[in-house]
């Protein structure tokens, strides 16, 4: 029978001991995270899930047979080996290290046991490194080894804990749904999987429980919640994993307002519990603001817009159509186009965007950055960066645009942005998705430039905010027909409903984001429960009822018995737990991530299987060469 572990328990964590154990026996069990021999003593940093603990090896110690012994054994550990300690609280004096909790004692071995070596690890498990991601990923478990990531898993623990305990004080119940489910084509791009026992047939690996939580609710389920895995296979970002997790909500006989207020109060606890900030003391009503859609699109060129810094985007389209281009012809181009009519639903909108920087953050851009800022927006397809200085007397030094315009239409821009002397204005024009996507970006890039906000991290700022009312659908410029925003069972405004038929564009819907930071991290809907404004929104879809019965059938017969008026919304709990903790990416706060090419470093998923199992789900591989010669290469997708 082995001592440690049988015999003696292990009787404290790391972190554990203070000056007030001073005098008690203790076992620990551990890493060594360091060793210094200091010739007649040897001293162990060692290291567990909740701290650091000073571990002595002094030969001379009186009363102790053993500690010869662990003192002979203790020079021959290495860093990384794991092993047991019994020994004595001690203080030490004035050797005090303040930046340890444990800091003020140290534990005088009287016995030790090597549970088991280590090789030489290919980083330090310290909590800075340098080394690059690629090699952390393949040795995950080291990497996990080190405090930042043990920290942020535990944030991530405390999350799951909080959000179970206040949605069950709630009334809600945690129900499950599939993960292998239909795949219905649309929305975002599903993992299959291969059925042995159905030849030629797929799962879906599930996207999200939406249609599943839904039909909790035709159940009678009343209020549902998950903590759910969400499988996508979509370009990868920093925000974005193949494989997240997501706390998903569904409720009955609610409106809009009843799920936001379940919503704040679950975000006011997780702060609270989680953080220890009462978010009360910035949202004393409890509330969150709400921001219309449009008006979102308006002033920040997208519908997650970062609140901690100002410099907003202003639209002027409607001056550049008033002035009739104001002498420039890039302007006039655009002004001629909406004179003609030619802007019709079937092509898209162009649109002129001016942001204005302040004088005082824009006397700290030099010429350089200024030309980086180009290359940066160039980045995005924009043909450039237009921009203008304000001097003394309106005018727009340092600008091509400067040269042409007519002073009627430059006064007329300088007073929406507020343009006073030593401000620069920066310009977009052209397609409206390509100007709102570079200049949201610009915005958020120029912040961080400028110190505004921090590069990664909150900075101890949290804006959160509603972005509401957004269109129910958004015109697909490849296929030439409306789609659905979101999916194609979010309900309309009662007012907006006679639209559906005449003019689809102008729909809005109960259809709502949550946003931090500038990240979304919730989404949702309130459902369309009502069969007959439902056909009417496959209508103006182009749906035909064959079509709508094949891809939703199951969904449309429970909704026609006595589906109850539901809605729901969906958290990002990887995104919540990355901005929470001011992680830098969502991979540091995911135990086992997949990198930006959705791979495993540490498995190598994925993976070829062997022919066997390929052949027995009927399977045949056109290898990657051959398939690119065949298929057309698609298209670049712009980055928002
Ligand atoms: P949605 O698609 O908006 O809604 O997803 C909800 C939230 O999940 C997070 N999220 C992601 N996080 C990491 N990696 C990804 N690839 C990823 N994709 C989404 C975001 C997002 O806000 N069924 C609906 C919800 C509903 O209507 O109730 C849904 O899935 O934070």
């Amino acid at each position: 029978m082995a001592r440690f572990i049988d015999e003696l328990k292990r009787t404290h964590r790391c972190g554990d001991l203070r000056a007030t154990d001073v005098g008690k026996e203790v076992i620990l069990f551990g890493w060594v995270a360091s060793y210094r021999d200091h010739g007649g003593c040897v001293f162990f940093d060692l290291r567990d899930r909740e701290g650091i603990t000073q571990i002595v090896f002094d030969p001379t110690i009186e009363g102790h047979p053993l500690a010869k012994d662990a003192y002979a054994l203790a020079q021959s550990v290495r860093t990384e080996w794991v092993i047991g300690v019994r020994g004595i609280v001690t203080s030490r004096g004035g050797n005090k290290n303040p930046k340890l909790p444990t800091g003020d004692i140290e534990i005088r071995a009287v016995e030790l046991t090597v549970f088991n070596k280590s090789d030489t690890p290919p980083f330090e498990i310290q909590d800075e490194i340098d080394t690059g991601e690629e090699k952390r990923l393949q040795y995950r478990y080291l990497d996990l080894r080190r405090a930042p990531l043990q920290k942020a898993l535990k944030v991530r623990h405390r999350i799951n804990q909080t959000v179970r305990g206040y949605f069950d004080s709630e009334g809600f119940l945690e129900l499950e749904t599939p993960f292998m489910v239909k795949y219905t084509p649309g929305g975002a791009r599903n993992f299959l999987v291969p059925s042995r026992m159905n030849a030629g047939k797929f799962y879906a690996l599930a996207e999200s429980p939406q249609l599943f939580k839904q039909l909790y609710m035709v159940a009678g389920f009343d209020r549902y919640f998950q903590i759910v895995k969400c499988f996508r296979d979509e370009a990868l970002r920093v925000d974005r994993q193949p494989e997240f997790t997501q706390i998903d909500v569904e409720m009955s006989f609610v409106n809009q307002d009843d799920i936001f207020r379940t919503m704040e109060g679950l975000i006011f606890k997780i702060w609270k519990d989680v953080a220890g900030i009462d978010l009360l003391a910035k949202y004393p009503s409890g509330r969150f603001p709400q921001l219309p859609f449009e008006e979102s699109m308006a002033k920040y060129g997208n519908d997650k817009p970062d609140l901690r810094f100002d410099m907003q985007h202003n639209d002027v389209t409607d001056l550049v159509i008033e002035h009739v281009g104001g002498g420039i012809p890039f302007f006039k181009d655009i002004a001629e186009k909406f004179a003609s009519g030619k802007y019709r639903k079937d092509l898209p909108a162009e649109i002129v965007k001016a942001m204005r920087v302040p004088a005082e953050h824009a006397a700290k851009l030099s010429r350089a950055e200024l030309d980086k800022l180009e290359d940066f927006v160039k980045g995005m397809g924009s043909k450039g960066l237009a921009r203008a200085k304000i001097d003394a007397t309106g005018g727009w030094a340092q600008s091509p645009l400067g040269k042409t315009v007519t002073p009627e239409l430059r006064a007329a821009i300088n007073e929406r942005a507020g343009a006073k002397e030593g401000d620069l204005l920066f310009f977009q024009f052209g397609k409206e998705a390509v100007v709102q996507t570079v200049m949201a970006n610009l915005r958020v890039h120029l912040a961080k430039k400028l110190g505004l906000i921090p590069d990664t991290g909150h900075g101890g700022k949290f804006e959160l905010l509603w972005v509401i009312n957004p269109p129910l659908f958004e015109y697909d410029e490849d296929t030439n027909k409306w789609a659905a925003a979101h999916h194609a069972f979010t309900r309309p405004h009662d007012e907006c409903v006679d639209m559906l038929d005449t003019d689809p564009g102008k729909v809005l819907c109960y259809r709502y984001d949550l946003v931090l930071n500038g990240f979304e991290i919730g989404g949702g809907s309130i459902r369309l429960h009502d069969p007959e404004i439902q056909a009417k929104v496959f209508r103006a879809l182009g749906i035909e009822d064959e079509e709508a019965r094949e891809k939703f059938g199951f969904l449309l017969d429970a909704l026609r018995f006595g589906a109850p008026p539901h809605g729901g919304i969906a958290v990002g709990m990887d995104r919540l737990a990355m901005l929470l903790s001011g992680s830098q990416s969502l991979r540091d706060v995911i135990p086992f991530p997949k990198t930006q090419k959705g791979t495993d470093q540490m498995t190598d998923a994925p993976n070829r299987v062997d022919a066997q199992q390929l052949k027995e789900l009927h399977i045949r591989i056109v290898e990657p060469a051959a398939a690119a010669a065949a298929a057309p290469a698609a298209p670049a997708a712009p980055t928002t």
